[in-house]
């Protein structure tokens, strides 16, 4: 079943076809192009926060988006070097350690995850499933450091989250981790080109880079032919593949998805498991999701089965 997936999407591009070096050389006629080619509502990236939204904070990101392109004329921008915040590590992406996490309401402390220990190595696809409640997006929202755990510990590339301050956490969250929905969740108003685009700039990748790299994106999960079409214009399925774009953009080194397939229907949800089989490959990320559907788990290299908060064994 995999090895027919992957033929669906394959694609012989490499995510590290271009150096550094190379892209600075091309950068005027890269901005010539991108100017007079694609709608350009973006002038210079400036850091904004690519951690999960809420409706709310897209609503207002899309206004702003949206402003933006109607009030801004280009203008060149330098350059930056990216900064690494993880020292080098050979290790599993995520080791998570005696993991507890309860919640207050009112008087009652609810205790949901009840003891949780597990491994994500490098380029792995790994699966949580489970009955609703079971805690899944609980322990979603802790391995993207979104939320913290009551006890235990969570290593990312062999770093304790959680003794990381606020800002160090965002930073991470921005740089190295993507998010992907159930519900998509891009802005209705822009094309599936510049959904993307917008990511890159909350993410302060350089401006230079933009061009090449959306068009690289939305051609590893195949839509190539789709980049001028708003949400709206695109079925549910493609809609998905445009936000795992939009998610692996600015080169997380992992991918966090809560039931990217609930809302496709059986042929969509084996597409979106291709497309995620071809970016583990293509762009060397590791991707933890949640799914209730039984029908994709033999795409998945580990799964993790849960039950009242806990890993059953
Ligand atoms: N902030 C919170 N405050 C109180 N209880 C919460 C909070 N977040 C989650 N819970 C409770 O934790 C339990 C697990 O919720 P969670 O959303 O992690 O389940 P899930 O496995 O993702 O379910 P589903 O498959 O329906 O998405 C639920 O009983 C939920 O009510
Ligand atoms: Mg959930």
């Amino acid at each position: 079943m995999i090895a027919g997936m992957k033929k669906l999407f394959s694609r012989k591009r490499t995510a590290k076809s271009q150096s550094g070096d190379k892209r600075e050389q091309e950068q005027p006629k890269l901005e010539k192009r991108a100017a007079s080619e694609e709608p350009s509502y973006i002038t210079e990236p400036e850091p904004l926060s690519a951690e999960a939204l809420t409706s709310d904070e897209v609503s207002a990101m899309e206004e702003s988006a949206t402003a933006i392109a109607i009030e801004e004329k280009p203008q060149k921008t330098k350059a930056k070097p990216r900064k690494e915040l993880l020292p080098p590590y050979d290790g599993p992406v995520l080791e998570v350690r005696n993991v507890h996490r309860s919640f207050q309401t009112g008087s009652r402390i609810i205790h949901v995850l009840k003891g949780i220990d597990m491994e994500v190595k490098p380029q792995q696809l790994v699966m949580l499933k489970g009955r609703s409640g079971s805690g899944k997006t609980t322990l979603l929202n802790m391995l993207g450091g979104l939320d913290q755990p009551s006890s235990g510990e969570i290593l990312f590339s062999g770093q304790p989250l959680q003794d990381w301050g606020d800002q160090r956490r965002t930073a991470l969250r921005r740089r190295e981790i993507g998010f992907i929905f159930q519900a998509y969740a891009l802005m209705p108003l822009l094309s599936a080109w510049e959904n993307v685009e917008l990511s890159l700039r909350m993410a302060d990748v350089p401006r230079s880079e933009w061009k090449d790299r959306v068009g690289h994106c939305l051609d590893l999960v195949g839509l190539s032919k789709r980049v001028k079409h708003r949400p709206f214009e695109m079925s549910g399925g493609e809609q998905q593949r445009v936000a795992i774009a939009k998610a692996i953009a600015h080169r997380p080194r992992l991918l966090l998805a809560d039931e990217p397939t609930a809302e496709l229907d059986s042929k969509m949800g084996a597409q979106v498991m291709a497309v995620f089989r071809n970016i583990i490959e293509v762009e060397q990320v590791t991707i933890c999701m949640t799914t209730h559907d039984p029908t994709i788990l033999e795409v998945a290299d580990h799964v993790y089965e849960m039950a009242d908060g806990r890993f059953l064994t």
